[in-house]
């Protein structure tokens, strides 16, 4: 297993280039899955989680090949059912069961297990496939989907306890694209990612209206053709390098970015006193060593994000004064604080609210342990700004989300290197 040893404090500044969304290209590769024509799917990041979508389309039959960041997809003859051995190492996997069920008409996923960032049921993704006239049980562990009455539009009310779900407007989308009739989704999820699989579904020949508002109103088609799309940039992998530049910045510069994606963040990092300035697909951040505290709620998108929830609290921690975090998408998602707190960070929990006492160099390098993608990243962000080498154990973890970490931050001048196990 790999580690990162970091040592803490040097000066980050430069230039690099964000990379394609993860969490779009996941969906957009399984809907390849819709047609038997062929599909390119260009900017797609190369890490793991997107090697494991590959692999998954593999499995079900489809042909794929992969240079550098454009992969080609032909998904002429496939099965429907989606292994186990493959689909636990991912929970994205579970958005193949749209396709699938859209295009062969049944459907066999594994149902994802236990999550470290806490609880994450797939009800409501069941529950619209089930509107739509689908059959489903769970036996032995799968998730076991016959539609074999055809898929029927309807109007579907999407929104859970949570809000809104990404990944299951996501599958009730792919599902209702070849569904008969026209669907009506209330309380869709409005994020980029999904308004970006919108984007490839219409190019496939789908009929789309309100894709990144809550209401997405679908009217099926008889059938979908090839088609070449580029993913939207990576907009939690630029909200990471910004946060970078806030706690151990210089000045960093982040290219290929959309800084409309990213308002929430860049109110923050405003609000907690650094500069940010925005130039077309380019986004620099100036740390200001003055800096305050400030208090950020996650919540779907346009709010806060929660991905970039853990990182936040990296940057609370050496900013001086008291932060409040509130997290409201996954009340359980405060894996990095424990480790942090080896660190020599201050919280207090509350449920899902943390206060965060920050104290500027007030961090030493420790082992730590990666846990989930994001709560790494605030270990590596942590271990920019802290005295002395910080061991980052499990960086598998990071290598789920982040194309090339160790090298981009390179780039930027930070001392990091990747151990190989
Ligand atoms: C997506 O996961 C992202 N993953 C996650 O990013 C992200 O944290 C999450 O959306 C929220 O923005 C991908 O896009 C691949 P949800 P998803 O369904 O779709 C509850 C990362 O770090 N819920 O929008 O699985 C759920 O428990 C990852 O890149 C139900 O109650 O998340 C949560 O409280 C981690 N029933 C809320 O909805 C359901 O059937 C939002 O989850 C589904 C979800």
């Amino acid at each position: 297993m790999d580690k990162f040893l970091v040592r803490g404090g040097a000066e980050l500044n430069g230039q690099i280039n964000i990379s394609g969304s993860k969490n779009s290209s996941l969906p957009i590769l399984a809907a390849t899955l819709l047609t038997d024509e062929p599909c390119i799917i260009g900017r797609v990041p190369d890490v793991s989680d997107t090697n494991y979508m590959i692999q998954i389309l593999q499995n079900l039959g489809a042909h794929v090949e992969r240079s550098s960041g454009t992969v080609r997809i032909e998904a002429k003859e496939i099965h429907h059912e989606a292994p186990y051995d493959l689909v636990r190492r991912m929970r994205a996997s579970i958005c193949v069961m749209g396709p699938l069920t859209a295009r062969l008409k049944r459907a066999e996923v594994s149902l994802p297990g236990g999550c470290v960032i806490g609880d994450r049921p797939v009800d409501l993704h069941l529950r619209g496939l089930r509107e739509l006239g689908a059959e489903i049980s769970v036996e032995g562990g799968n998730i076991l989907i016959n539609a074999e009455a055809g898929l029927h539009g309807k109007e579907i009310n999407m929104l859970g306890s949570h809000g809104s779900t990404v990944l299951g407007t996501d599958n009730l989308i792919m599902a209702a694209v070849l569904a008969e009739g026209a669907t009506i989704i209330e309380g869709a999820a409005a994020e980029p990612e999904v308004k970006d699989l919108c984007d490839f579904l219409i190019k496939m020949g789908a009929k789309i209206e309100g894709a990144g508002t809550r209401r997405i109103v679908i009217e099926g088609v008889k059938k979908l053709h090839g088609a070449e799309h580029t993913v939207i940039p990576d907009r939690i992998e630029a909200g990471t390098y910004l946060v970078a530049g806030a706690v151990a910045g210089g000045t960093v510069t982040i290219n290929r970015a959309c800084a409309e994606h990213l308002t929430a963040v860049i109110d923050a990092l405003c609000e907690c006193g650094h500069g940010i300035d925005v130039n077309g697909e380019k986004i620099t951040v100036t740390r200001n060593p003055d800096c305050n505290g400030c208090e950020i709620t996650t919540a779907t998108y346009p709010g806060f994000p929660t991905d970039m929830q853990a990182q936040m609290c990296a940057l609370f921690t050496v900013t001086p004064g008291i932060s409040v975090v509130t997290e409201n998408i996954f009340p359980e998602r405060f894996m990095h604080i424990a480790e942090m707190t080896r660190m020599g960070g201050k919280y207090q929990k509350e449920n899902a609210t943390v206060t965060v006492t920050g104290t500027p160099g007030g961090l030493t390098g420790a082992p730590v342990m990666a846990s989930d993608l994001r709560a790494s990243a605030a270990l590596v962000l942590a271990a920019l700004c802290a005295r002395g080498e910080t061991e980052i154990n499990r960086v598998y973890h990071i290598d789920r989300g982040y194309e090339h970490i160790d090298e981009k931050l390179q780039q930027l001048g930070a001392d990091i290197q990747r151990v190989r196990a």
